[in-house]
Order: C-alpha cells, then sequence, then structure tokens
C-alpha cells in the first residue's frame, strides 16, 4: 500500500498526550495515516513576521510525520486572508457581491502555493498518493507538476463550487480551472457542486465529461466525483450517550428545566445565514405566544476569521441582533436566546447536541455542514431531535428525514421550528431513524476509502 501524503492548510498537530484536536475529518485522514503511514503538511497557523520562515522540521507520531511551516505576514495577508478568504470562499458560497479582487492577493495566493509546493518536494517519495484539500490549495498539483512529480494526486474540495456565471466573475478563474487539471480524480461533496464544474468546463468550452467519471481539459484526463463527507457516526453517538452525564452538560439541562431546547452550532461566517436564523426564531415567538418562556434558543458561534472586515462586522451585527431580539421578546424570567461566542468542548457540545429538541441548521450555502450529521448521530434513539436544515447544505441531499427550509425565507423557517417542537414522537423516531442509518452506512471511513480507491484506481 503507498504512502500516503496529506495537504491542507490546517493541519490537526496531536495536542500534549497525542489528542488530535476535534473534528471527524482528523480522525478518519489520521486513520487513513496511521494505516499506510505518512506525512500531513501544511501552514503552522503561526507567521514568521517579514523574515523567510524557518526550514520545515517533520514531528514524526507513530507513522505519521507533521510538516508544519510558518509563513511571513505577507503570505498570510495576501494568500489566507486575502486570496483565499476574500475571493474564494465569498465566490464558491454564491456571494459575489463579498468578493474583493485584489493582484497583490492573487499573485500572493499562486506564490505561497508554490512555496507550499517547493517545501513538500523533498519529502515526497515516488510511490506516494498525495492528497490535498480545500480551497487554499487548489494550484498545489499544477506546482508538483511543474517540478516533475508524476505522482498520483487526488483534490477534495470541503465547499460547493460555484455555477459558471457565478465562477467567471472572479479575473482568475481560468487559471483555477487549470489548476484542478493536473490532480488525478476531483472531488466534490456532491453531484450538484460536480454538474457546476462540468457546467464550468464546457462554458468556457475548455473541457467536456468524457465518460466513466472522466474529465477532459488543459490537455489533461482526470476523473471527478462527488464524495459527500461523512462523520465518524458510531463513535459519536456513543460520545453524545456518554457526554449526558459531564458535568456542563448537567448544569445546562437543568438551566432549561421545563424549556424546550432549540441549539445552533456554527462558525460565525455569513455563509451560515445566522441573521436570518435569529430573525425566524424571532417571528415563530411572535407567531406563537404560548410558547413565551417555554423554549431556549442556544446558539453557540465561535468567532472565525476576525482579521477579514466581512467578518468583524458580522461579530457586531449578530451580537446586536440577539441583543435587541432578548430585549424585544424577553421578559424578567426569560432570556430568549443564550448568545455563546467561543467555541465549547467537543465532549460537551456532543450532551448539549442531544439536549436539543431541535437541531437549526440553516446555512444559506454550504459545502456539507457536518453539525447537521453530529446532531442526528447525537440523538437518543427512543426520543430523538428534529433537525432543521438549509435545502441549501450539502447535507440535504441526503438527510431527507430532516425539515428541509430556504433560509432565506424567513416565514418557513419560523413555521418549521413550530412544526419541529410540536412533531409525534413516533413520527420523529421514523425520520430520525433513516437518518441515522444513512450515516451509519456513509460514515468519514467510508468516504476516505472511497476516495482513495478511486484515486488509486
Ligand atoms: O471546511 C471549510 C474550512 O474552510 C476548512 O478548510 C477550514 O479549516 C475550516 O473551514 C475553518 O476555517 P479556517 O481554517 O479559516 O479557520
Amino acid at each position: 500500500m503507498s504512502r500516503l501524503v496529506i495537504v491542507s492548510n490546517r493541519v490537526p498537530v496531536p495536542e500534549k498526550g497525542g489528542i488530535v484536536p476535534a473534528g471527524g475529518l482528523a480522525v478518519a485522514l489520521k486513520a487513513a495515516l496511521e494505516e499506510r503511514g505518512g506525512i500531513w503538511m501544511g501552514w503552522s497557523g503561526k507567521s514568521s513576521g517579514e523574515s523567510e520562515p524557518e526550514p520545515l522540521t517533520v514531528t514524526q507520531q507513530g507513522k505519521i510525520g507533521y510538516a508544519l511551516t510558518d509563513l511571513t505576514d505577507t503570505d498570510v495577508e495576501e494568500y489566507y486572508h486575502g486570496f483565499a478568504n476574500r475571493v474564494l470562499w465569498p465566490i464558491c458560497h454564491y456571494r459575489l457581491d463579498l468578493a474583493e479582487y485584489g493582484r497583490k492577493e492573487m499573485a500572493g495566493y499562486f506564490r505561497v502555493n508554490r512555496f507550499f509546493a517547493h517545501r513538500l518536494a523533498p519529502l515526497i517519495q515516488p510511490d506516494d498518493v498525495i492528497w490535498v484539500h480545500d480551497y487554499h490549495m487548489i494550484p498545489l498539483a499544477a506546482e508538483l507538476r511543474q517540478m516533475g512529480f508524476k505522482n498520483k494526486i487526488g483534490f477534495f474540495l470541503h465547499i460547493p463550487w460555484p455555477p459558471a456565471d457565478v465562477l467567471f466573475t472572479m479575473p482568475v478563474h481560468e487559471e483555477i480551472m487549470r489548476g484542478l487539471s493536473h490532480y488525478d480524480l476531483v472531488g466534490f461533496q456532491t453531484d450538484h457542486d460536480l454538474e457546476n464544474f462540468a457546467g464550468c468546463l464546457r462554458r468556457e468550452g475548455i473541457g467536456d465529461e468524457v465518460g466513466d467519471g472522466k474529465f477532459s481539459s488543459h490537455g489533461r484526463t482526470f476523473g471527478g466525483g462527488a464524495y459527500s463527507i461523512g462523520i465518524e457516526t458510531a463513535a459519536f453517538a456513543e460520545f453524545a450517550k456518554r457526554a449526558s452525564s459531564n458535568i456542563m452538560v448537567r448544569k445546562a439541562r437543568q438551566s432549561v428545566e421545563g424549556r424546550d431546547l432549540i441549539i445552533g452550532v456554527d462558525r460565525l461566517d455569513y455563509s451560515k445565514g445566522l441573521t436570518q436564523r435569529i430573525d425566524a426564531f424571532e417571528r415563530f415567538i411572535l407567531a406563537n405566544p404560548g410558547q413565551q418562556g417555554r423554549v431556549t434558543y442556544l446558539q453557540i458561534t465561535p468567532k472565525s476569521r476576525s482579521e477579514v472586515p466581512e467578518y468583524e462586522s458580522m461579530q457586531r451585527m449578530v451580537a446586536e441582533q440577539a441583543g435587541r431580539v432578548n430585549g424585544a421578546i424577553g421578559t424578567v424570567d426569560w432570556v430568549p436566546i443564550r448568545y455563546i461566542n467561543r467555541s465549547i468542548g467537543r465532549n460537551v457540545l456532543a450532551g448539549l447536541y442531544r439536549l436539543g429538541k431541535v437541531g437549526l441548521v440553516t446555512p444559506l450555502r454550504d459545502g456539507m455542514n457536518l453539525v447537521a450529521k453530529e446532531y442526528v448521530a447525537a440523538q437518543d434513539s427512543e426520543d430523538p431531535g428534529v433537525l432543521v436544515l438549509s435545502r441549501f447544505a450539502g447535507a440535504a441531499r441526503k438527510l431527507d428525514g430532516a425539515l428541509l427550509v430556504n433560509p432565506y425565507d424567513v416565514d418557513a423557517t419560523a413555521n418549521a421550528i413550530a412544526r419541529a417542537l410540536s412533531m409525534p414522537a413516533e413520527e420523529r423516531r421514523q425520520r430520525w431513524q433513516g437518518m441515522m442509518t444513512h450515516l451509519l452506512e456513509h460514515d468519514v471511513s467510508r468516504w476516505c476509502d472511497d476516495f482513495l480507491a478511486d484515486l488509486a484506481a
């Protein structure tokens, strides 16, 4: 079996005691790396100021070598905050209005990818299989090919791929499309993203599907497919069951005694539909005055990418809105929205999901959304909660037991909350069972195995 080299912007380096930071993706890829032996390369998350980053060092932990590099301040600004998060992220989430094109940032993105390729090159052996993750690293394969590497190289995009009319507003869309053609296999979250990709190739006349899951463009033939990422379903379900006795979860349970809990968990990002969601909750209360004082909406929203102006203004906007709604509909003994602006440990989170009668996952656009999957996995099979899910999250394409909503339609989301809270137990169990069966069959290990098997083929 070939050695695996994984490359991603963020690397889940084990903390003291060998514990890998939270996340099903990290767990699955770590398992694949441990089986084959391999390297995980990426950004350390640190800056070297304006001096050249130190040479790459590989920290070996069992069969995995973690290879991290710092980036200069300019690199972080142009590549990460600039092109990745102010151009590719909004464009891939259909937010043309938020994309900020700058020649410097675009050049920085390609320059940092070349830098990553040069740092990675000495570590690559001829039989290694290289698996690159996410939008930060699209040009990496082209750089490696230019240096003469003939290894199998796969790419998986964790976020949505937009239609041609959206993508083509980006000045360097041609280079981005060409970058993808240098991979042997390009994986998307859903069929919809894959269709959009095929549409982009066709529209410019730069390529097409050539059958059998293959595409041809820029003089290369490569595979393309939809591989919906899963979670560690069985383990997470067990984890959530045990988390019920966690002291923080017990405190949370006592604090909502006699009330139903609605839970939302998202990074603070404009793609998550937080303002529409808070509006929907307010509208639900106003339309159902009998629910006043009987529900608590807990929204856990760690800050994210605060250096990017759109995120900074979003932080202010959501905090103000939560405060305004609490002021408008709260009473002397009831705070309707509990808004938490920091990360919560994974074990507590699992227990909170299980406490939630309703899981509100209403992004305006999302590649997959693993919170939706974790919420389902965390439920008690006898008395499961109801998932209210945006039809614009990749997860909606398979989780058909959820109440699907259009998050732009605030009244419809408000109605879905009301329906979820009054749903009879039998219907809740039936809906949950179908989703849980799907999640058990399509867990993160299967995702990983499917992708790597296709890449090998
Ligand atoms: O899932 C999309 C993603 O952008 C990952 O690539 C990334 O690690 C995560 O969200 C969190 O974002 P960031 O690394 O910018 O904090």
